[in-house]
């Protein structure tokens, strides 16, 4: 479906985000959605309330399911914001996200 472009190129820069509260070097061409399905998986993402996986699906805004929390701002949409130094992200939904 998709393919990531070379991370080992020199053009490719990283940037250190904080996922639940782990650190992580992702490339700096990701966006939230994108770094977060890179790191869990899909089933990592986000969780119905009844604990069933539930992840980002359109990557361009207009489905509402890749909502996460960014810099303590719930509900943003990770499909469209850039990973930047220092980002603070946190999955939510109802249920464990340890499957
Ligand atoms: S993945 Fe559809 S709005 Fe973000």
């Amino acid at each position: 479906m998709f393919k990531r472009l070379d991370a080992s190129s020199t053009s490719v820069r990283h940037v250190q985000i904080w996922l639940d509260g782990e650190p992580h070097s992702v490339p700096d061409t990701l966006t939230v959605a994108a770094a977060v399905l890179q790191l869990r998986g899909w089933q990592g993402y986000r969780r119905h309330v009844d604990g069933s996986p539930r992840a980002p699906l359109c990557m361009m805004g207009a489905c509402q399911e890749c909502l996460i929390t960014i810099d303590g701002r719930a509900n943003r949409q990770g499909c469209l914001e850039p990973v930047v130094e220092g980002m603070r992200i946190e999955r939510q939904g109802g249920g464990s996200h340890e499957a």
